[in-house]
């Protein structure tokens, strides 16, 4: 598949970049999708792994059936098992009902089993069985039980490390990993930088109204592209939010402005600096650039149909649903799983991990946030961010001022700006 074939997928999705990596990857991701086969999707932290298990479940047979996202490092180690498996009643003390587990309500569509590499190697026993069988047991039951589920799980973990060192089963690797996706880390992704970074400062400019968004002089951006990058596209967000929220004198970074926002620290990383490979020519960024604006229309067109849909539903019973309005639609089972409705837009998905309870319902609530009228004013989230940040650190200043990666000089003054003195 070219990169012409992948852009209408790149616009479904939200997906910034046109780099070979991250086109090789969406690559196989399509290709695979049309069977059953487990794919392992492995990658450093916060380069994306999370957007490829739902572009495979969306492109595949199972499209209509559930489609489930666990995280299991947030499952506590004692019920990971009967979470995913099941148990029956009196499996356990409080095991009042008997409880059906994931690889039983997925059956027929498909399961993401995100940060794998945290699995207890017990768990990680069961797992091999069910994808090499397709069998299961609940916990406190000895009935064998079926199910037709298809895995894909990411981990940001060196395998390779964790079965040297005893903590992954070697047999499980090579079970998951019959398809291998590696997602590129960002510093490799050259021009894909810039492009990530006009997208993240568009989205932060549109959603608190600021008059114009931040652009980067080109030796800015040459930084930027030489930067190691180890938070990868995670770290490019946080860093372009915390410029578009803090920079207010002028809204074009320089390289100068970068050093005093303390975002690149420490002199080793600086040495450490990677020089990426070939850029796109020129006509290629503009075709891009043409795209992600594209995108970011189609997002906003999204975001207004769900607002309006929203306050339509809350004329009709006369009040907004905070989990409807926050969750659009999605249906929470328990701490660490959230599941789309069948066939519905791609979006990020949060996971809140809370107290765990067997007998929590599918519809219940606790997992509801709270509505929360928010100001979009810049000085309103600056000043929040640096109350945040002196109260975590309990007032201590360099510590704050680390945190929100300016320097204390820079710091000082807000506080005195704000009226923070007293913090
Ligand atoms: N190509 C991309 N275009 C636009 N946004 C992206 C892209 N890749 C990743 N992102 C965004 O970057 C953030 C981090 O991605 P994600 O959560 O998938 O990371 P991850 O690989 O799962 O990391 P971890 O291993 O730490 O869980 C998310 O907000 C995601 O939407
Ligand atoms: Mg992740």
């Amino acid at each position: 598949m070219d990169s012409k074939e992948l852009q209408p997928i790149k616009q479904r999705y939200g997906i910034v970049g046109n780099c070979e990596g991250l086109n090789h990857a969406l690559d196989i991701a399509l290709q695979v999708a049309k069977t059953d086969l487990s794919v392992l999707i492995t990658g450093e932290s916060g380069v994306g792994k999370e957007i490829i298990p739902r572009l495979i479940h969306d492109n595949s047979r199972r499209r209509m059936r559930k489609y489930f996202a666990i995280n299991c490092g947030s499952i506590p180690e004692g019920t990971i098992d009967s979470e995913l498996f099941g148990h029956e009643k009196g499996a356990f003390t409080g095991a009042i009902g008997e409880h059906e587990g994931y690889f039983g309500a997925a059956s027929g569509g498909t399961l993401f089993l995100d940060e794998v590499g945290e699995l207890p190697l017990s768990t990680q026993a069961r797992l091999l069985r069910v994808l090499e069988t397709g069998e299961y047991i609940r916990v406190g039951s000895s009935e064998v039980r079926k199910t037709d589920v298809r895995i894909v799980a990411a981990t940001n973990l060196n395998i390779q490390n964790a079965i040297r060192d005893g903590k992954f089963r070697e047999d499980l690797y090579f079970r998951l990993s019959t398809i291998p996706i590696k997602m590129p880390p960002l510093r490799e992704r050259g021009e894909d930088i810039i492009l990530l970074f006009k997208k993240f400062a568009m989205e932060i400019a549109s959603k608190y109204q600021m008059p114009e968004r931040i652009t980067l002089t080109p030796e800015a951006a040459e930084v930027m592209k030489r930067y190691k990058w180890p938070g990868n596209i995670r770290q490019l967000k946080n860093v372009t939010e915390q410029l578009s929220i803090l920079m207010r004198d002028t809204r074009v970074v320089t390289p100068e402005i970068l050093s005093d926002y303390e975002i690149w620290p420490t002199i080793e990383e600086q040495g450490g600096l990677v020089r990426v490979g070939a850029h796109s020519s020129d006509a290629h960024t503009y075709q891009s650039e043409r795209e992600m604006l594209f995108q970011m229309i189609n997002a906003l067109h999204r975001e207004v149909s769900e607002l309006k849909q929203q306050l339509a539903a809350g004329r009709a019973d006369g009040v907004m649903s905070a989990e409807h309005s926050s969750t659009g639609g999605m249906t929470h089972l328990s701490p660490a799983v959230t599941v789309l409705p069948a066939n519905t837009e791609a979006r990020v998905v949060s996971v809140v991990p809370s107290d765990h309870n067997h007998q929590s319902q599918p519809d219940a609530t606790p997992y509801a946030e709270e509505y929360v009228e928010e100001s979009l004013s810049i000085e309103d989230q600056e000043k929040k961010l640096i109350i945040k940040a002196l109260e975590k650190n309990r007032g201590r200043r360099k510590k704050a001022a680390e945190e929100l990666h300016i320097s204390e000089r820079t710091l000082y003054r807000k506080i005195k700006e704000y009226g923070l003195d007293d913090f």
